[in-house]
């Protein structure tokens, strides 16, 4: 079987160097740390017409997309039209990450537990929403409704932090147009994990649950990211809770997808909460989760290839196979992120263990020097027989990269 991998992180890197272990594997565009694993084409993975060419040329059997934004731009509905297998949901699938409100109001039709929320396109009724909110005892989150790149959600501690949440969304648009409409929700309190749901139309398969770090700073400050680090498996999620997902959760967004005629095959990404004990859902995504996908990967034995084929092309999913081993992986950041950061700088890196995989994300080749070329620059993704080793066999590993301004998290795994 011959797969294109589409996208150019840290997660792509991790899927390719997964896929590759099981099957031919080519990417589009890639990164110099995926062009170490396979062969890969400078084709943006915005860019359909450009991958079909490619596809063809290449004959691949299997489109594997990464990212969400060519999802939600009907890049996958292109590919099937073509007459390609395609592991991604097509356009209107992919609303549930592309429109927070669509997804909000898609939760509550279907019975699934999640915060109380109102959308809003107008600045002001938002602000009165939220006053009462506050006036009745509630915390709110205020969420830019379209793709904001994981960053457009604002916790808010205040009505006042709320109100200049609305205006610097809303009104100054500080996330583009994915500020137009907004959703406000009720605060939920409690722990989070992330759980990753293969979906071959009326199939679904889970794979087991990983956990994310979400905050710059180490101990949870600092704003939102992308990911800081992962880790997997969480012994913490008892299998009764995961089986209260499954029947809460998954079970009826399959049966509402079916219900609203939105053929899907793909990842589902579920956010969960726990709050008071009980899974809420926080989010979709219809994609695999940066940093959660590089720990899974680690954690894979066989399988993977064929459980993305029979998704794509709509039939039973066969099992994953997971190893017991735990994965952490540790994101390395450049100066500044998620705020405006520095490129550039030179990227060393030491001898690692075999245990140790570096997935790449902003990297690039400047005059034969590896430098970085983004927010996430690299993912340091470690194994061990427990989550305690995997996470000191990534942490020695982390020591032996170095950059200008490098900034990671050291908590990640630690109080779990
Ligand atoms: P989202 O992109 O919707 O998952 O939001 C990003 C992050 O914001 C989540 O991972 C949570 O940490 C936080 N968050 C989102 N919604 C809520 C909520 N209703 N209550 C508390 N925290 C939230
Ligand atoms: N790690 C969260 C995300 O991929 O959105």
């Amino acid at each position: 079987m011959k797969i294109l991998v589409i996208g150019s992180g840290a997660r792509e890197h991790a899927l390719v160097w997964r896929l590759a272990q099981e099957a031919d594997v080519i990417c589009a565009p890639g990164n110099p740390g995926i062009e170490d694993e396979v062969e890969c084409f400078a084709v943006a993975a915005v860019d359909t017409p450009g991958l079909i060419a490619l596809a063809r040329e290449q004959a691949v059997d299997l489109v594997v997309y990464g990212p969400e934004d060519p999802l939600i731009l009907g890049g996958a509905d292109a590919f099937r039209a073509a007459g390609f297998a395609v592991f991604g949901p097509g356009s209107a699938g992919a609303q549930l990450e592309g429109s927070k409100a669509f997804s909000k109001e898609f939760m509550v039709s279907a019975g699934i537990p999640t915060a109380t929320h109102e959308s809003f396109v107008d600045a002001q009724t938002a602000i009165e929403y939220a006053r009462i909110r506050f006036a009745d005892g509630y915390g709110v989150v205020v969420k830019a409704s379209g793709n904001a790149l994981g960053k457009g959600v604002i916790v808010c501690e205040d009505i006042f932090e709320a109100e200049d949440a609305i205006q610097r969304i809303m009104v100054d648009r500080i996330f583009g147009d994915a500020g137009a409409e907004i959703v406000i929700e009720d605060r939920l309190d409690g722990r989070e994990f992330s759980l990753f749901t293969l979906i071959s139309d009326n199939y679904a398969a889970s794979l087991p649950i990983a956990r994310d770090y979400k905050r710059i700073g180490t101990g949870d400050s600092g704003p939102n990211t992308g990911g800081m680090g992962s880790f997997s498996p969480d012994a913490s999620i008892t299998p009764d809770l995961l089986h209260e997902v499954e029947e809460r959760i998954i079970r009826p967004t399959v049966v509402e997808l079916h219900r609203r005629g939105l053929p899907y095959r793909g990842n589902l990404f579920t956010g969960v909460m726990l709050h008071k004990g009980r899974p809420h859902c926080l989010e979709f995504n219809v994609r695999f989760g940066d940093p959660e996908t590089q720990s899974l990967m680690a954690r894979i034995r066989g399988g993977f290839a064929a459980a993305l084929y029979a998704a794509a092309v709509g039939e039973a999913i066969p099992p994953v196979e997971f190893s017991d081993d735990a994965a952490v992986t540790v994101v390395l950041a450049s100066a500044g992120y998620p705020g405006e950061y520095t490129r550039g700088k030179r990227i060393e890196v030491g001898p690692v263990g075999e245990n140790v995989k570096l997935f790449h994300a902003g990297t690039t080749v400047v005059d034969g020097w590896l430098v970085t070329n983004g927010g996430r620059v690299m993912s340091v993704t470690a194994t061990g027989e427990t989550v305690e080793a995997a996470r000191f066999a990534a942490y020695q590993a982390v020591s032996s990269v170095r950059f200008e301004g490098m900034q990671y998290r050291s908590d990640i795994a630690e109080s779990i």
